[in-house]
């Protein structure tokens, strides 16, 4: 067992590097970025690619079909979802998009938000705030740096139209209370759109559990499937009367000269032309996913992080900034005197990646805590402890 409690063997982490090219060149420390994709996701976008140049890129849809129809049965098998819940898009911000521009707001309705927001949820925001007169409001946080429930509880009155939290954000180690928000959301029968984009992978997400509406996230990420692809789930019942901001023939039916009829599913949020060899590349990288299991790969990834955590808050110089009480596979931190960007860079000439967060994708907290920019590490469940240690050496 590690310091925090978790079982960081319960998984064959050999098979897993084994099975994930990327582990013999760089040690990937990248995974909120892009995840290494393990060979089983590589090899489907491959040979689908493979098929299009061979025998036709609709001929190879063709014979794709059943297994395109298998990429919703997957997503929805990871998120608790029914199938038809499910739409697959291009990527989390164009899912959550088609979700948020979907609402109608009139002037004095009221969005409120965690202060951890992505920096695209919170331009839309704006966006939409400008165009209808309808006002945004930053959910305060907890002494831990969480969004505070009891502070959303207060917040609700009649005017309130949109509770749009980010479960995991993109600067930091924090966990957001998504399922105690959902109960507060689901008490007061308002709409209820999670960004759970950072979160999808490195941990159980369950729309049941959440009591949300509306969920994206993206493939890329910890659930380690190709770029370019995302989904949305729409829950049934919230889906009806909703209609997308843009329509097309696969979202809508051309029925009569002046008439269109709406698809009954969540595929309404899709569009017609998409990367097939991506959208089965990201129903493999679900499979591969829960054939770790969900809870063996969240136990590791978070163990993991938190090993690094610690070796990181005993470095002289070094301050970790991940907020929250759990933490999750995200670490943050800087160094006195070093850039972030810098430290990235030397970093990389030793073969680590990392990245740099900074105060454009989610200035209001960074703004808050006075921060510019961090450097950001993010682990999974193939990473070793051997790994970080020589991170920190290099480091
Ligand atoms: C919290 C959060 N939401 C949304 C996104 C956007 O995801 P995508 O690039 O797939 O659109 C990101 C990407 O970093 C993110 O961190």
């Amino acid at each position: 067992m590690s310091e925090t409690g978790a079982d960081l063997q319960t998984l064959d982490v050999a098979r897993a590097r084994e099975e994930t090219p990327g582990c013999a060149n760089v040690i990937h420390f990248n995974n909120a970025g892009a995840s290494l994709m393990p060979r089983p996701v590589f090899d489907t976008v491959r040979e689908h690619l493979s098929l299009e140049s061979t025998i036709g890129a609709y001929e190879a849809e063709d014979r794709a079909q059943s297994a395109l129809g298998r990429v919703y049965d997957s997503l929805a098998a990871l998120l608790g979802a029914h199938r038809d819940e499910i739409a697959v898009i291009e990527n989390a911000t164009h899912a959550w998009d088609m979700a948020f521009y979907s609402l109608h707001f009139d002037p004095g309705d009221r969005i409120l938000t965690s202060s951890v927001e992505y920096a695209s949820n919170y331009i839309s925001f704006l966006q939409v705030a400008r165009r209808t007169g309808a006002i945004i409001e930053p959910i305060p946080s907890d002494a831990y740096g969480r969004l505070s429930v009891e502070a959303l509880e207060e917040m609700i009155d009649p005017r309130v139209k949109l509770i749009a939290v980010t479960y995991v954000p993109t600067n930091g180690g924090l966990v957001n209370p998504a399922r105690a928000v959902g109960a507060v959301a689901r008490r007061s029968g308002i709409p209820y759109l999670i960004d759970a984009c950072q979160a999808v992978g490195q941990m159980p997400v369950d729309v049941g559990d959440l009591d949300c509406d509306m969920l994206s996230g993206t493939g890329r990420k910890f659930l380690r499937g190709p770029r370019g692809i995302g989904f949305l789930y729409v829950k049934r019942e919230f889906m009806e009367g909703l209609e997308p901001p843009f329509l097309d023939m696969h979202a809508a039916t051309w029925v009569a000269r002046d008439k269109y009829e709406v698809r009954p599913d969540a595929r309404r949020f899709e569009n017609w032309e998409y990367n097939v060899a991506s959208k089965l590349g990201l129903g493999k990288a679900v499979d591969y996913a829960m054939g770790w299991g969900i809870e063996a790969i969240w136990q590791r990834a978070w163990g993991l992080a938190a090993m690094l955590r610690r070796a990181l808050t005993e470095m002289p110089g070094v301050t970790v900034h991940d907020l929250g009480v759990e933490k999750c596979a995200i670490v943050t931190f800087t160094k006195k005197g070093r850039d972030p960007e810098g430290i990235k860079n030397s970093l990389s000439e030793k073969g680590i990646n990392v990245t740099v967060t900074t105060t454009t994708s989610t200035r209001l907290d960074m703004d808050e805590r006075g921060l510019t920019a961090m450097v950001r590490a993010s682990i999974h469940y193939y990473n070793t402890e051997e790994e970080i240690e020589r991170f920190c050496a290099a480091l």
